[in-house]
């Protein structure tokens, strides 16, 4: 696998060298090189460095213009405004450079320098519950943020800290103990073996209108019963102590979950792993020697028989302090310890230097004060980051948080459904006498671009802002969507495919190039350099922007620059496969690490 310099990583490395040997005392300084419109590339650095050195600004941007040695790299170089360089590099070093990409897998991409451990915190549902949009959030952006930071060669541990424990159970497993059948699957209808998928669905859906039925159930009896409700406190205490019996009804509910949990991952097209799934409950055993660790180091105190940690800037409406509450009065345990005691876990033991934690914006208090806590007694220091990538809340088309009409919160099952139905009404239209598709690949096809667009929508807005889940809008054939990137790839494989046996992408240098075709190569050559500011910056939306532009290039080119019909003869028919070729490799690449497939028709 051979890494490629960019063009502009070597311009700027060109215009560097030029800078040091025009202006010696000026030492190692940045040209400061940035892709333009006036030409390809716009150097201003010249202008800060003669401001620096009392020089002029053009004088010495015309040294360094004489510095530079002559070679196929740039066509043109000129002297504007106040001290501007202005370069165009030569179509052939574009050729070439994307020829260098073309010959590896990887695109040329690298892998990081300096790779380490990162635990992805992400796609963290609560047992008992029904999933909703938040929780569809954290599992696309986390998704993509694993993928991207994979294939930039990082080892990357997944965490699905799922809200499996708490005094709920308490009433769940008291109730189901009282009523031993409602969790009862009914016997598997059907012929078995045939449409897993659909067996999945079906068997997820039950499980949740299970334990729907059951938490309702059981709620009424608490909130009317107080004999129930003491019998559930005690349940409570059962469960904390380990007591078997008690352990083995909480599994059903964590399994029984899990059924549904997966059967909307597996709707999603997502890879989730039970041993990744390290809920709450996962952490019992170390709460309450995190607890001792915080009060002997004095980073938590007693306070009203709470063990609390106070912050200088966090306060309540009255002014008074509002601190982490790591241990209650009543010796139970919260989220906080069990996050507290989750880092300890990812540091000490996964090894990890950065933790990512993709959960709502509402929760940005909780984790400050959490990793403020944790930078205090050392668990995170110069060595270790945390991280929260927090995103904002889904609204629906009238702007308020996404709601049914009745108030109720939209059950993710049914939301995936309908943009699957859209999208496949979408996929059967296009492909109308224009191609032949079986139902079984429309079907297939329409799931693929119905959860594209679904997941697109989420991660082509950046996370940190709230943003409208709008179907119309994300099963759209035109604007920024899956589905305009999904019809590009397509497009290109169709012209591949009709270019035969005969016709090759084949890279020309030697040829001169039209101004589109200009335009989408040094576009394309950009990838590795946006795929390495994404996974720094853990910022998908980078890569979806990216991605969005190259098919709007490629559309550009395509209107102005015929490919089989080329009127430059046979090379120049080469030479556009190629681009169309590494134009759907990097979309098909760029799309599978936000989580999306590229189908090869549609
Ligand atoms: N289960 C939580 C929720 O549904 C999210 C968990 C986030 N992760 C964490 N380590 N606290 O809101």
């Amino acid at each position: 696998m051979a890494s490629v310099l960019s063009l502009a990583a070597t311009v700027h490395q060109r215009l560097a060298d030029a800078l040091s040997a025009a202006l010696p005392e000026a030492g190692a300084a940045d040209p400061l090189l940035r892709r333009s419109d006036r030409a390809d590339f716009q150097a201003n650095g010249m202008l800060a460095l003669a401001k620096k050195l009392k020089g002029n600004p053009r004088e010495l941007a015309a040294k360094v213009v004489e510095s530079l040695p002559a070679g196929e790299l740039i066509a043109d170089i000129e002297v504007s405004g106040p001290g501007f360089l202005n370069i165009t590099v030569s179509d052939e070093a574009i050729v070439k450079t994307l020829a260098a990409r073309a010959a590896d897998a990887r695109l040329g991409v690298p892998y990081a320098e300096s790779p380490g451990t990162t635990v992805v915190d992400y796609a963290q549902p609560n047992v008992a519950k029904e999933m909703h949009v938040g929780h569809l959030r954290s599992a696309v952006i986390g998704d993509a943020v694993v993928r991207i930071l994979e294939f930039a060669g990082e080892k990357v541990v997944r965490r699905h800290h799922i809200g499996d424990w708490g005094t709920q159970f308490g009433m769940l497993i008291q109730y189901l103990l009282e009523h031993p059948h409602e969790l009862d699957h009914k016997a598997a209808t059907g012929d078995q073996g045939a449409g897993d998928d659909k067996d999945l669905a079906a068997s997820g859906e039950e499980a949740m209108s299970n334990l729907n039925r059951l938490y309702k159930a059981a709620r009424a009896l608490f909130d009317s019963d107080e004999e129930f409700k003491e019998r559930s406190r005690r349940r409570v205490v059962d469960l904390q102590a380990g007591d078997a019996e008690t352990i083995a009804l909480w599994h059903r509910f964590v399994d029984e979950s899990k059924i549904y949990f997966y059967s909307v991952f597996d709707k999603l097209d997502m890879d989730i792993r039970d041993p990744d799934v390290v809920g709450e409950s996962g952490y019992n055993d170390m709460l309450a020697e995190t607890c001792r660790l915080l009060e002997e180091s004095g980073v938590a105190v007693r306070s009203e028989g709470a063990l609390c940690v106070f912050f200088e800037d966090v306060k309540g409406p009255d002014g008074n302090p509002v601190p982490l509450i790591v241990q209650k009065s009543d010796g139970g345990f919260g989220y906080a310890a069990t996050d507290l005691s989750a880092i300890r876990d990812r540091i000490q033991n996964l090894q990890a230097d950065s933790l990512v934690y993709v959960v709502d914006a509402r929760q940005s208090l909780h984790f400050k004060m959490v990793f403020e806590t944790a930078r205090r007694i050392g668990w995170l220091n110069e060595k270790t980051h945390a991280y929260q990538l927090a995103f904002g809340t889904v609204l629906g088309k009238d702007g308020k948080p996404f709601k049914t009409r009745e108030g109720e919160t939209v059950r993710l099952g049914d939301l995936l459904d309908e943009a699957i139905e859209r999208a496949t009404a979408v996929v059967r239209e296009k492909s109308k006498g224009k191609i032949d598709l079986t139902e079984e690949e429309i079907a297939e096809r329409g799931a693929q671009v119905g959860i594209g667009a679904v997941k697109y929508a989420d991660l082509s807005t950046s996370a940190a802002r709230d943003y409208k889940f709008d179907l119309d809008q994300m099963v759209s054939l035109n604007g920024d969507t899956s589905v305009y990137l999904q019809y590009a790839y397509a497009r290109i494989q169709s012209i591949l495919r009709l270019a035969g046996e005969g016709q090759k992408p084949v890279a020309h240098p030697e040829l001169p190039l039209a101004p589109a075709e200009r335009a989408l190569g040094l576009h394309l050559d950009q990838f590795a350099e946006i795929l390495r500011e994404v996974a720094a910056g853990y910022e998908p939306h980078k890569l979806a922007a990216y991605l969005y532009q190259l098919a709007s290039f490629y559309t550009t080119f395509y209107d102005k620059c015929p490919v089989l019909k080329a009127e430059g003869g046979p090379a120049q028919v080469e030479n556009r496969l190629f681009l169309c070729d590494l134009t759907a490799r990097t979309l098909h690449q760029g799309m599978d690490l936000l989580g999306i497939r590229t189908p090869e028709r549609l």
